[in-house]
């Protein structure tokens, strides 16, 4: 059901000097900031030749990336993403199958315009989960 692997989403205490090392330290092709208020975030695209890394910073006071940055002040890997084809399939395929799905289990539009659903963390080996319908 899961598809390609869309991007790898790091959490960072400070946006402009995770975009320096990125651009100028590892030599990536690192995007423009885009804040993203629904999702409470301000993220950075960076493309790789087989996938993405997004770069995410708090936005607004109740930011769901706070407290992950609280218990893991110097950064780290918040979430993972993979497409599907058809996100409400994958969605009650995984609500059947016993899996948490986040919120009100509606898809939101995402940072590429495009539908996303998050899993709970405690049912993938600890690992949030994002599913983006490409
Ligand atoms: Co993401």
């Amino acid at each position: 059901m899961i598809g390609r692997l869309n991007h790898v989403a790091i959490a960072v205490p400070d946006l402009d000097a995770a975009c320096a090392q990125y651009r100028d330290t590892l030599g990536a092709t690192v995007g423009a900031p885009q804040d993203e208020p629904d999702h409470g975030v301000t993220v950075v695209f960076i493309d790789l030749p087989n996938t993405k890394i997004e770069l995410l910073h708090p936005l607004g006071h109740d930011s769901p990336i706070t407290a992950f940055l609280t218990r893991n002040p110097g950064g780290g890997i918040h979430h993972i993403c993979y497409e599907v084809d058809d996100i409400l399939t994958a969605r009650d395929r995984l609500r059947a199958a016993g899996a948490r799905v986040l919120g009100d289990g509606a898809p939101k539009v995402g940072a590429h315009g495009k539908p996303v659903l998050f899993l709970h963390p405690k049912d993938f080996n600890g690992c949030l989960i994002e599913l983006e319908q490409v």
